[in-house]
């Protein structure tokens, strides 16, 4: 039966990420794949997840079955940590997930389940695996325009006349922070401006926030999200805890659904709750149950928030070290771009052959689109990245 089937593209990351390991080269410097890794390399467990990892082997007397949507403290705890009180809990629908991917997947489910016909608007470029799974939905795609590759910032007027195409039926899917791949992202005017063009035509926003408290703080990240959901009469957010509490392997994530009013909220429970019976019953819950345990004690918080900082402001201090070495060494302020975006994130913005040279002269591995891992560097490896890129001629 299964000689039917067609050889699935390889994932472009994974390619990456083995070539990186088979280059014998001890100066090789990794930017490929997405995840958070200290100056000496290592993606770490934070101390904050160790501490309730032992209360909850303490404390934890059942591994029974949790409900459909997860423990109800986990959706609470995450649309505290998200949406704040922008909204009245009672119009929000939540479900746990398998991570941000498993949220985004059962968003598009619900999507497609209320509206088989409907648009989704994806930024250009988005996270890949965005297309890939509305491809695998067979939903129709549409993409904005979003980097200007001159400024390497936004083409917010490329992105406002796209998004001017979408309407009532559609979605508009957003990245609530630190975009993924550009590091590029809207201040808070473009913000206002794209919530007012949603209420104008009348298309759904669906946000995917995978970075809360990598770029400006945790709330300055969730700003926009706040906002839309408060403007709006409904949205879709989709968020990973994967990131910002290091627990990549736990897969905890969450989708909400906000609605005008308490009677939409309780169909959309509903339909949340059984999206996760047919897809795959119970969602994990290690990890959710640590979020919780951190996002409710106030000492494990406050531990929590104050390692998340020093993430982030680590990773703020190595993008200024590789703009000001950049500026030094080219002696123009070009690359300033870098200091600017925000998130783990930088589209480099060069070929995909410039990309090759890279790797194969200088052992500097990012993604073919030029994707770096800012988090992927440290304050010795900085200039040697500064050095190759204006030696190679980006
Ligand atoms: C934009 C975006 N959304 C969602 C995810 C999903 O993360 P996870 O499924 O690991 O929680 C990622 C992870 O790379 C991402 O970059």
């Amino acid at each position: 039966m299964f000689e039917t089937l067609k050889p699935q593209p390889v994932d472009g990351i994974m390619a990456i990420a083995k070539a990186y390991r088979e280059d014998p080269r001890d100066t090789k410097i990794d930017l490929g794949v997405g995840v958070y890794k200290d100056a000496t390399g290592l993606t770490p467990i934070m101390r904050s997840v160790k501490e309730a990892e032992q209360l909850l082997w303490e404390a934890q007397n059942t591994k029974v079955y949790t409900g459909l949507i997860g423990d109800p403290a986990f959706g609470d705890a995450m649309i505290g940590l998200v949406l704040g009180d922008a909204v009245p809990r009672a119009n929000i629908a939540a479900a746990a997930t398998p991570g941000g991917t498993g949220a985004v997947r059962q968003a598009f489910e619900m999507v497609k389940m209320a509206r088989p016909d409907a648009r989704v608007f994806v930024s250009d470029p988005t996270w890949p695996n965005h297309i890939s799974i509305l491809e695998y939905l067979g939903m129709e795609t549409l993409r904005y325009r979003y980097f200007d590759d001159e400024t390497r910032g936004v083409d917010f007027d490329g992105m406002m006349a796209d998004l001017r195409q979408a309407k009532a039926g559609d979605v508009v899917l957003l990245h609530g922070c630190c975009h993924n791949p550009t590091g590029a992202n809207l201040n808070t005017a473009e913000w206002d401006a794209v919530i007012a063009l949603l209420q104008e035509t009348g298309a759904t926003p669906m946000i995917d926030i995978a970075y809360q408290g990598f770029g400006d703080g945790l709330d300055a990240d969730a700003a926009a999200t706040r906002k839309i959901a408060a403007s709006l009469p409904e949205c879709l957010i989709a968020a990973s805890c994967s990131k910002n509490f290091g627990i990549y392997r736990e897969r905890t994530g969450i989708l909400m659904v906000v609605s005008a009013d308490t009677s939409a909220q309780a169909l959309n429970q509903g339909t949340l709750a059984s999206l996760n019976r047919l897809n795959y019953s119970f969602p994990p819950d290690h990890g959710a149950r640590l979020v919780t345990m951190i996002l409710q004690d106030e000492t494990l918080r406050a531990n929590w928030m104050a390692e998340l900082e020093d993430v982030r402001l680590g990773m703020l201090k190595l993008r200024e070290t590789l703009a000001g070495e950049l500026q030094r060494l080219s002696g123009s302020d070009r690359f300033g771009f870098l200091a600017q975006h925000r998130g783990m994130f930088s589209l480099l913005g060069t070929t995909p052959d410039k990309v090759k040279t890279l790797r194969e002269e200088h052992g500097i591995y990012m993604i073919g689109d030029s994707r770096m891992n800012i988090a992927g560097l440290n304050l010795e490896t900085a200039p040697l990245l500064a050095r190759a890129i204006v030696d190679v001629g980006v």
